[in-house]
């Protein structure tokens, strides 16, 4: 017996030093150890969930998802509960191995996380079914009118889980450390088709039943579904795009480059691990640029420019199929290994198809968002750390564009100290070794040392990796990118300052982003005038491109340029992405401390908006 417990104990300490977040067995002898969840009331080292049946009813009418979540577990010897998250949720009933119990129990409630869901098990217990319905307070779920979609022929629903929403829609161990496969079966009306973040139908079916399996391991926040009246089209051999009819030959074209993204992306770091490809163009309610839910990704429709000039957000999603969806941040405290990479891996596979001139002025506009980000958190400067510490917080309160901006300067900063080729195939290792598990910063780190560095303490020291991840700010041996392209734009922007005269300078074959880089470093003021002259030489009010109009929107309220008004509430009372809405609500208090042109915008815009962005909003006009 003691022999049996040291062997154990040192069992554990060899699997606790070496493997800590592989999380593949849990039979005692190969013991998984996860990191311990920071946003979950799960216990996944005593009980986990290995994969899901979902079996759920879409009720339109009541705006209500009801059914029943059966998960197959494993438990800890010795251990007598298995425990879930919930937010917001009815809790019906439970099961275990099939059969109903009382034995179990819902804890009190916390801000953000919600209720625990504790269920009395035992050892032996192979499953636990947990019967549900959502209600009004479920925030990963936006219920759109049909007046509220682009064909405003049919209702609409999507779900949004990342960080921590999932359990609002459903029970779950709702911890990025945690993987399990899935089954679903989601009724829905006549007429509608149903996807998830699965194998998805390219068609109707008439029963209104649909059946999904998600054979890798995902984390809850990767659980996704939407619903719609929705057509599917292929773009390529895993790539398609489905989206309302009528927005439907749009989108396939913009998106004509996906089969190609998703080829150079394989080469460079690795099979494509999740079958199909895939796009939802979703209604422009949806809060956010992209989400990257597993072989299919959910879109804005704000991304549809005419031009393709925006989809480096599809190069984004995609990379997430490896940074983030095939390796994950054990914790949101460790966002940056999920979205630093995919920043650095989106610019690379744009760099690919598009050319070195291109995927550069990306990166210096991720430089000027960095800069413009550090300014506006110079209150907060331990939120600039790579590595956050959001216990106790709301993991929102960590997404800023720190993870993705200073992340992507500091594997940029790696890669051209140690050069391309070494620091490929550092990451290719990177992704091989930690296929379908979790990664956290120090493990990262641990890897990066012995496997980039070959162990070398004065190149880590020289490189000052501890700086970038654990101090505030940017090191000083940050990289500095140089853009062609964007030194035009600096010339013509000199020329007009110079000469107050738009006829005088040659925007000839400008691209998107360089029209970005022209408006954003305009001087903070340009008189109205100028504005005009600007705006009726390049007709910026009324521009098709969402970044473009955001940027000219926020000059022209800080300028009091009025003949932009009403294209501005127009567009805020369309979109709901948050990353649009926040700088242009925000100019406007600045510029109307009564806030009164914010409030009322606001009343007419909000029930369009998702929770995600009301969640913000509503702090910023202090509803
Ligand atoms: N995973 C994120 C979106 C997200 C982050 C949702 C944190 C919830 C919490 C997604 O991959 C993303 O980064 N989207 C960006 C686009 C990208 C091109 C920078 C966005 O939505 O703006
Ligand atoms: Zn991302």
């Amino acid at each position: 017996m003691r022999l049996f417990q040291t062997l154990f104990f040192l069992s554990f300490i060899v699997t606790v030093g070496c493997k800590t977040e592989v999380a593949e067995s849990t039979d005692a002898q190969t013991a998984t150890v996860y990191a311990e969840p920071i946003h979950s009331y799960a216990e996944p080292n005593k009980a986990v969930v290995n994969h899901l049946d979902l079996d759920v009813a879409v009720n339109f009418e009541e705006k209500v998802i009801e059914g029943s979540a059966t998960y197959d577990i494993s438990v800890r010897k010795g251990v007598e509960k298995i425990v879930f998250d919930t937010r917001n949720l009815e809790i019906k009933g439970v099961m275990v191995d099939g059969v109903s119990t009382e034995d179990f129990w819902l804890g009190p409630e916390k801000p953000w996380m919600g209720i625990p869901l504790e269920i009395k098990v035992s050892d032996t217990t192979k499953s636990v079914t947990i019967e549900y319905a959502t209600t009004d307070g479920a925030d990963a779920l936006q219920w759109l009118n049909a007046d509220q979609t682009a064909d405003k022929t049919a209702p609409f629903l999507f779900t949004q889980s990342q960080a921590i929403l999932a359990r609002t829609w459903l029970p779950c161990q709702d911890s990025p450390g945690i993987r399990y496969t899935y089954d679903a079966k989601v009724l829905v009306p006549s007429g509608m088709l149903a996807l998830m973040s699965a194998s998805n139908p390219t068609e109707v079916d008439s029963s209104g039943i649909y059946t999904f399996k998600m054979e890798q391991p995902i984390p809850s926040y990767l659980m996704a579904l939407a619903v719609g009246n929705l057509n599917y089209k292929s773009v390529g051999e895993v790539a398609g795009v489905y989206a309302e009819p009528s927005v439907l030959e749009s989108a396939a074209y913009e998106f004509e480059d996906m089969q190609k993204m998703v080829d150079v992306a394989s080469e460079m770091y690795g099979e494509y691990a999740w079958g199909k490809y895939d796009v939802l163009v979703l209604p422009p309610s949806f809060p956010f640029g992209g989400m990257e839910n597993p072989r299919l990704t959910f879109a804005t429709p704000t991304i549809l420019a005419g031009d393709k000039s925006l989809t480096a957000l599809v190069a984004h999603e995609l990379a997430h199929s490896w940074s983030g969806n095939l390796v994950t941040n054990s914790t949101w405290n460790d966002f940056w290994l999920n979205e630093g990479f995919t920043v650095y891996f989106e610019l690379r596979i744009m760099e690919e198809v598009f050319g070195k001139e291109y995927a550069d002025m990306l990166a210096i506009l991720s430089w000027q968002d960095l800069q413009h980000e550090l300014e506006s958190m110079s209150d907060q400067p331990e939120d600039t750390k790579l590595k956050l510490e959001l216990t106790d917080r709301d993991p929102d309160d960590g997404m800023t564009s720190i993870a993705y901006d200073k992340g992507y300067y500091f594997l940029r900063t790696l890669e051209e100290n140690v050069g391309r080729e070494k620091f490929d195939e550092f990451l290719k290792g990177h992704f091989q070794s930690n296929t379908f598990s979790t990664i956290s910063t120090e493990r990262f780190l641990e890897n990066l040392k012995a496997d980039l560095l070959n162990g070398s303490e004065e190149k880590y020291a020289e490189l000052k990796i501890k700086q970038w991840v654990y101090e505030p700010g940017i090191p000083s041996n940050v990289v500095k990118v140089e853009s062609p392209l964007f030194a035009q734009v600096e010339e013509q922007l000199s020329k007009f300052i110079e000469t107050n005269d738009v006829n005088a300078i040659d925007t000839a074959n400008w691209t998107t982003h360089q029209w970005l880089h022209f408006l954003r470093n305009m001087p903070t003021e340009v008189n109205i005038e100028q504005m005009q002259a600007l705006d009726s030489k390049f007709g910026f009010t009324n521009t098709g491109n969402s970044e473009i109009a955001a940027v000219w929107f926020v000059m022209a309220i800080e300028n009091g340029y009025e003949p932009a008004n009403q294209a501005i509430e127009e567009f805020l009372i369309r979109v709901g992405r948050r990353k649009f809405l926040a700088p242009i609500y925000g100019a406007m208090v600045k510029a109307d401390p009564t806030l009164e042109r914010p409030r009322a915008i606001y009343e007419k815009a909000r029930a369009n908006y998702h929770s995600v962005s009301t969640n913000t909003l509503d702090a910023m006009l202090e509803i």
